[in-house]
């Protein structure tokens, strides 16, 4: 098969396309031990190893977009941690423009991306090593534009079956990577993490809203009250409590009011 024409790239970031990977994101993490400072986006039409959050897997089949973009930065692991934010509302921005509207498009913590209350994208943020005092950090991106799995503890779906149209990685990727610069600079050069927790609560599905928040051995259940400084989910629980959540799935178990979108 021929290499898709990806168009134009934002200035200053390369893109590295495969047929086939194991995993967008394990390339990109041997890119970077190989001494690749990015910034690089690393797609594959399909991945053999697809990985999620928390040791899931990430179904990959050819016609949704797996990718991952490299970036060396000089950050401790907390301030990196944001960057999952930054990508997060990326990929909204970018779902907002394929869908034509933001009436049905929203965040749930911690980076996944709804269309129509149902999960299309998720972001998992991996870092491989410090060198020159820069930490190699990767941001994996799966984007379910035509397929998406059925088994889920957290109903998916795809862009093809809200909209009826299908995109192609090559439609999509250069729209994600220029939603990605603007986000990004806006981060780098904006109040700290301010300026990006604020946009990304004001997309939050769910706040102020009766939430349950999954660990592996527990439940946390409350009202979604915000983001803290670093990102951690803020669950009020009852006369005053509040406590703050660094990991976990959230859940809505009442359907989403429409304005929490
Ligand atoms: C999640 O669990 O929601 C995160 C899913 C992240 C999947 C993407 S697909 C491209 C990149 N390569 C991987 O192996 N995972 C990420």
């Amino acid at each position: 098969m021929s290499v898709p024409d990806f168009g134009h790239m934002p200035a200053g970031y390369n893109l590295l396309y495969r047929e086939t990977l194991d995993s967008t994101n394990e390339e990109a993490l041997r890119l970077g031990q190989a001494g690749e400072e990015g910034p690089l986006w690393v797609v594959a039409r399909r991945q053999t190893a697809g990985r999620g959050r928390r040791g899931r897997a990430w179904t990959s089949p050819e016609g949704n977009l797996m990718t991952s973009l490299l970036l060396s930065l000089s950050v401790t692991p907390i301030v990196a941690a944001q960057l999952s934010f930054v990508a997060g509302l990326a990929v909204y921005d970018m779902i907002v423009e394929l869908s034509r509207g933001k009436k049905n498009v929203g965040l749930k913590w911690p980076n996944d991306v709804l269309l129509a209350d149902k999960k299309i994208a998720g972001i998992l943020l991996e870092a491989s090593g410090t060198a020159n005092k820069r930490m190699r950090l990767i941001i994996g991106i799966g984007i379910n534009l035509v397929h998406y799995p059925k088994d889920t503890p957290y109903p998916a779906a795809s862009v093809a079956a809200f909209t009826g149209e299908i995109h192609s990685i090559s439609q999509v990727l250069p729209l994600l990577a220029h939603k990605f610069s603007v986000r990004f600079q806006e981060w780098i050069y904006g109040e700290g993490f301010e300026t990006t927790r604020l946009a990304w609560l004001e997309r939050a599905a769910g706040v102020g809203e009766k939430i349950e928040v999954r660990l592996p051995s527990t439940i946390h259940k409350g009202i979604f009250a915000g983001l803290d400084e670093q990102g951690a989910l803020m669950l009020a629980q009852g006369r005053g409590r509040v406590c703050s959540i660094p990991a976990g799935d959230v859940f809505f178990p009442t359907p989403l009011k429409r304005d929490a979108l």
